[in-house]
């Protein structure tokens, strides 16, 4: 095997962004002395930002040529095709509709093939995902398969759904589990008849692990005792745990269920986007689960992180409602430095929040057999963000979502901690957590100690009550996103309180030239983008910039061409486009072989909603969500 070290390990050398040049440190040494973490600090407004105020004394020092990033940039791109800097190589691994066992049928472009097809073939768009070593050359990939283009899937593209139609629409939903080897230039190939390879789709049998396991909001006609689930859908990042386990986010889950029957809509269902309209997939029009009025706690069942064991086919997936229930979108866990492990996450949508659990036991390395139950139970915390004086930078707060504490009372309507697990969205506003602006993923540096946080967009900030502008967020009408930062005081995942900043706040210098929309001193009009959305570190320390924003190439986002990846150096700010990906789609999921010469990463609907697009097989052919390896022509390692 590769000696590389774990993830899990702390790295101590030059990548460690703490520098001269980093505020964060000063930050937390001045919050300490000052003891005025919560509530004192005012909040920076945008106006003071365009009087000249730097996001962050890193952004500040990007003429720097970064040492981390040995390649060349590439130029913004238009083009149907993926392009990747000189020296480099980008190759299909798998798409949407590839078998993945011996006996799969083919992918059928006229979209008429059966449920039964889907129900072998490799999911659609592939999103988050997490390599798993075998030996030095093979391993078990994991792989998110979020949702379905129903332009694609359907002749009809979704207008006439039949009852068939909704059980493949549900195959093409979940998650794919298969085996890969290596061939040659770092390049790998899928095992069709590995042991390992396995579908896991909204009809899967889970178990409902933690608090809310059978409580009565969690019970439904089909299983009375509430703790076993059908399904996992809309799943969007992941996370992997060091006990080799996959975690992967349930977030649109609310856009599968409807209803054609008159309801009446609860307070917790409203603040969870559920309602007698679906999000266009039909399937309360066949299956009954879905159909909100029917089974009105069936949606109870979803939004939470799941975790599989990729090893073993036949293993159960857990749902782990110990750590709360929103619209999750990635989960990033450290070992603390106590063994408490704390899993950062984020719920994406306008507004809502920023979360953290920990666990309530230790992990022993070794004991995976106990290490397996440490999601099960623990604390979830959300925060709360305050400004400096005239900064964008201050400290925050992680406020406990425990029944009895910080407001969480029957008195203000919160009957007990299980109530907090299943509508964990309404605990965090009744502690007052910061609103911000659509946490996607969030990724720890090798270091251990920074956390980054990408805040992909917000058209509502400023413009929608409770969406105050300021702190993290502080742009009105945020059409360009910007990536956070913190450091927990004393390098302390568990604390109560930590530092933050702004690494960049993407813009476009060439649309806004001098105004808060430009963006921050690291961006320019050689690698501005906008909506940042999946995020990840590398051994090196390179942090790896996936963008699922607007390709419309005009007015606000000229210039910006095709979704892209972009790569960060922590340390000096500066900001370099690596890869630019075809029409209408998104960069999303990232992950590497564990010698880092082989970068994973996800193209997303490329040409959805009919946009001309035929990647990745060209001609005339479907567009089909994909799997692409990027290797280097010297094998070296990826960015290096
Ligand atoms: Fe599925 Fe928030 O992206
Ligand atoms: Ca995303
Ligand atoms: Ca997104
Ligand atoms: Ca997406």
């Amino acid at each position: 095997m590769t000696t590389r070290m774990s993830p899990f390990e702390r790295r101590e050398d030059d990548i460690d962004p703490r520098s001269e040049t980093s505020q964060l440190t000063k930050m937390i040494d001045a919050s300490l002395s000052r003891r005025k973490f919560l509530g004192a600090a005012s909040v920076m407004t945008a106006g003071a930002f365009m009087a000249g105020m730097p996001v962050s004394a890193l952004a500040s020092s990007t003429k720097a040529n970064s040492k981390l990033m040995g390649f060349s940039a590439v130029p913004v791109s238009t083009d149907d095709t993926i392009v990747v800097p000189e020296g480099y190589n980008a190759q299909v691994l798998i798409r949407w509709g590839d078998g993945l066992f011996p006996t799969s049928p083919k992918f059928d472009p006229t979209g008429n093939a059966p449920s039964s097809h889907q129900e072998v073939q490799f999911g659609d768009n592939n999103d988050g995902m997490t390599f798993f070593p075998l030996s030095d050359d093979r391993g078990v990939l994991a792989v998110n398969n979020e949702y379905c283009n129903n332009e694609y899937l359907f002749p009809h593209q979704g207008k006439k759904m039949t009852a068939d139609d909704v059980k493949k629409s549900q195959a093409a939903h979940g998650i794919s589990i298969f085996e890969i080897k290596r061939t040659t230039n770092n390049n790998w190939e899928l095992v069709v008849d590995s042991k390992y390879n396995r579908r896991i789709t909204a009809n899967t049998e889970m178990s409902i692990t933690g608090p809310a396991a059978g409580q009565p909001d969690m019970q439904t006609s089909a299983d009375k005792a509430g703790k076993k689930a059908l399904g996992t859908f809309g799943n969007c990042a992941n996370g992997f745990t060091p006990w080799g386990t996959y975690l992967t986010c349930e977030e649109n889950f609310n856009g599968y269920f409807g209803t054609k029957s008159d309801i009446k809509i609860t307070k917790e269902q409203k603040r969870y986007g559920l309602g007698k309209e679906d999000s266009g997939y039909g399937w309360s029009l066949h299956d009954e689960r879905f159909d909100v009025a029917k089974n009105p706690n069936e949606a109870n069942r979803h939004g939470w992180i799941v975790e599989i064991d990729p090893m073993d086919p036949s293993s159960t997936p857990m749902k782990r409602t110990a750590m709360g229930r929103f619209k999750h979108e990635n989960v990033a866990v450290v070992i603390n430095k106590d063994g408490h492990i704390v899993a950062y996450m984020g719920d994406d949508e306008r507004g809502e929040h920023l979360y953290r659990f920990v666990s309530k036991n230790k992990y022993v390395k070794g004991n995976d057999a106990a290490n397996r139950k440490l999601l099960e139970e623990g604390t979830v915390y959300v925060a709360k963000f305050s400004a400096d004086d005239g900064k964008i930078g201050g400290t925050g707060q992680w406020m406990e979502l425990t029944h009895g504490k910080n407001g969480l009372t029957k008195e203000n309507g919160f009957p007990n901690q299980e109530y907090i697990h299943m509508y964990t969205r309404l605990a965090a506003t009744q502690v007052g957590a910061t609103t911000m602006d659509r946490p996607e993923w969030i990724a720890v540096h090798p270091n251990q100690d920074y956390v980054f946080c990408t805040l992909t967009n917000n058209k509502n900030r400023g413009v929608k009550e409770g969406q105050p502008v300021g702190g993290p967020n502080p742009r009105e009408a945020n059409n360009y996103g910007q990536i956070l930062r913190w450091r927990q005081v004393n390098d302390d995942h568990a604390h109560p309180t930590f530092a933050w900043d702004l690494y960049v706040m993407a813009g476009n210098p060439e649309v806004h030239k001098g105004t808060l929309y430009a963006g921050s001193d690291n961006i320019n009009n050689d690698n501005m983008f906008n909506s940042p959305d999946g995020l990840g570190f590398d051994a090196d320390g390179r942090m790896w910039i996936q963008t699922d924003g607007k390709y419309s190439n005009k007015g606000d986002y000229a210039g910006m061409g095709n979704n892209s990846m972009l790569c960060g150096d922590p340390k000096t700010g500066e900001i370099r486009r690596f890869l630019t990906g075809p029409i209408a789609c998104e960069i999303t999921g990232l992950t590497f072989s564990p010698d880092y010469k082989t970068m994973f990463i996800g193209v997303q609907h490329p040409g959805e909603e009919l946009e001309p697009s035929h990647w990745p097989d060209g001609g005339n052919s479907t567009p089909r969500s994909a799997l692409v390896m990027i290797t280097k022509k010297d094998g070296g390692v990826i960015g290096s």
